[in-house]
Parts: structure tokens; sequence; C-alpha cells
């Protein structure tokens, strides 16, 4: 039997929500043990025994097995899924579900391979917050949106969406998507038009085809109705008005396109979120170093919703986000985006 530590996959996979509670917690415990009696899910993981704790194989099954859902190939499981309108009893869905499993093998394996990919459009409240502060202090109004980790590049569309916080309220009031309890008391949205965007990531998704929606949509768990809600209305807005988001790592992206000739009046604003805890000290540092270099050149903002999770990723709680604008803290939020809660 393999093991890690002396724990083996069936462990982890009972200890992973370590409860039946929702329908992933469910099938898990029934994964774990198929895998003891030597079951289809021993065929899915075979190899993965001693893989990193972190990379969490199992979620990555699972959402695997959410896109089969999703493109209609498993018609008999949509209604385990709440997000697909489901209300079937999730406790029954491993009979179901064993036979998909068993006739995707190969597709499955691949999943594994594919780490958890969220793109949460409700954290563009923190761009909202912070480009504010940048156009008040430089009196600009064009802007030139550059994102690296952009994933979908649905934080990129921060004009199109509609934000409603503690007394205000900014954006297209059409929009289909609409960022409530955004909170943020005090905050005077700022007027401006964004002139361009353009995101990068290692991984990019393209966020206005049916299959880059899927992918996105396969990694939110499917009972989380709410973030399935403002994942779908964000993708409907990327549909209508798709984003660029290259192929490409932070640091070396950031100072290509920092070369490149911007107008005068365009305050260039680089953005990320929930990306630079994923990525390796010297991206992080490299990419500071592009940005203060340009600094010289152009109006520039440096706009960050991040974790400070320097020392050691993956190994302790990361906390509560904060949103910086230049390095300066301004305020904190929640891993989603909303409540923003600013520094006094
Ligand atoms: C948790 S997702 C966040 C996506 C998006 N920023 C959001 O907030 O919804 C982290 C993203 O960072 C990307 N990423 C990780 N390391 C990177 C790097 N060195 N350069 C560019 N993107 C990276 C991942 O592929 C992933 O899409």
């Amino acid at each position: 039997m393999g093991a890690f530590e002396g724990v083996t996959l069936a462990d982890r996979f009972r200890n992973h929500f370590g409860h039946t509670d929702h329908l992933y917690g469910a099938l898990l415990a029934e994964m774990a043990d198929d895998w003891e009696v030597g079951g289809v899910t021993r065929e899915l993981f075979e190899g993965w025994d001693d893989a990193d704790a972190r990379q969490f194989p199992q979620l990555r099954l699972l959402a695997g097995l959410y896109r089969i859902v999703l493109r209609g190939d498993a018609p008999q499981l949509e209604g385990f899924y709440p997000a697909l309108g489901g209300d079937l009893d999730h406790h029954e869905a491993w009979a179901p579900v064993r036979p998909v499993l068993a006739a995707h093998v190969d597709e499955l394996r691949k999943s594994l391979s594919e780490a958890p990919q969220t793109n949460e459009p409700a954290r563009s409240v923190a761009l909202l917050v912070g480009l504010a502060r940048a156009l008040n202090r430089t009196g600009l109004r064009r802007v030139r949106l550059l994102e690296p980790g952009a994933s979908g590049g649905l934080g990129l569309l921060v004009d199109r969406y509609r934000f409603v916080g503690q007394g205000w309220a900014a954006g297209p009031q059409d929009s289909p998507l609409v960022v409530k309890r955004c909170e943020a008391e005090g905050f005077s949205p700022e007027a401006f038009d964004v002139v361009d965007r353009r995101g990068c990531d290692v991984a990019p998704v393209d966020a206005a085809t049916e299959v880059g929606a899927a992918y996105l949509t396969s990694f939110v768990w499917p009972w989380q109705l709410d973030r399935h809600a403002r994942l779908a209305a964000a993708l409907q807005v990327a549909r209508e008005h798709p984003v660029v988001v290259d192929r490409a790592r932070a640091s070396a992206w950031v100072a290509e396109r920092l070369a490149e000739p911007v107008g005068e009046d365009v305050l260039t604003v680089v953005w990320h979120s929930v990306t630079r805890l994923y990525w390796p000290v010297e991206e992080t540092g490299a990419m500071n170093a592009a940005v203060e270099e340009a600094r010289g050149r152009m109006p520039l903002t440096h706009i960050a919703m991040e974790h400070r999770w320097d020392a050691a990723p993956g190994d302790a709680d990361p906390g509560m986000p904060f949103i910086e604008v230049d390095g300066e803290a301004i305020a904190t939020c929640d891993h989603h985006g909303p409540p923003v809660t600013f520094q006094r």
C-alpha cells in the first residue's frame, strides 16, 4: 500500500473535508473506500501515492469529473450538482459516479496534472478601490491595465461590472455582474476609461470560449451557488468583450509590456490578485524591479490584492488579503473580494 509520511491517499481523501455533508465530502469518502479495495480509484491515482499533499490530486479529479458533467457526457449525474439545479441526495451519488469514472480513466488521469484554477471576478473590487486612489493622486482618467496571473482575464473587465458598497455604487447599471456587499465605507468611486487591457498567465484560459468557461466553472465547488452566479455573469461579459491573456510568466511579460510606448495621459496600472503566493520569490523581485524601472518613463501604479505569505507558501494560513497601492496597504478584503475594509 502506497503511503506518504504514513498517510495513504485514502486517508487524505477522507480527511480532506472530514465530513460527508456535501457532494465532494461524500464522494471522497467513497473514493477512499474504493481505493482501499483496489477499485477504479486505485487505477485513477496510480503513481500519485507519494505526491505532495498540497497538490490536492483529489480536487483535480473532482474538477475533471465536473467537466464531464458540464459538457453533457454524464446527464445522470447532473441532479447531484446544485449549481446545475440538482437537488438529489449526494449520499446516493457514488453508485452512478463510479461507472463514469471507469469510463473516463485516461481523461481523468490527465486532469490530475491540472492545478485548480479559479478566476474570481469579484476580486476586481480591489482594483476599483486601488484605482480610485491612483486616479485621485495623478488626475489622470485614461487607464492601461496589465494583469499578470490573470487566469481567464475576468479581473481585467472591472469597468464592465457593477459594484455596490456601503453608501456607494459604481459601474454600468445594466451589467450582468453586480458585485454586492463591497462595503468599503466612505469610498468615492472615480470615473475612468480603460484604453487598453491585457493579461498573462502561465496557464491562460480563454474565458470567451465554451471550453474555457467550463474549465473555470469546474474548479468552483458545485454547491457554492453565489460564486457560480458571479462567474456565470462575468463569463457572459467576457464573451461580449473578450480579453487577451498571453501565455507567459509574470515578470518577463510585465517588463515587455512596460517597454511598449504609451500616451503621456495614460495611467499604466499593473494589477494582480491571489497569484503572487504561487510565484517563486525571484518572480516577485523581478516584477517589482521592472515596475520600479518603468516609473521614471510613464505614469504608473502597482495595485495588488494579495496575501502576505512571503515566507513559506503552503505551510501556514495566509490570513486575509491586503489591497496594496504602490506597496502601501490601504485595505483588507475577503479571499474572494468583498467586503473591503479600509485601514485606519
Ligand atoms: C488563484 S489563481 C488567481 C487568478 C486571478 N488573478 C484571480 O484572482 O481570480 C492564480 C493564477 O496565477 C497563475 N500563475 C501562477 N504562477 C504564475 C507566474 N509565475 N506567472 C504568471 N502567472 C502565474 C496561475 O496559473 C493561476 O491562473
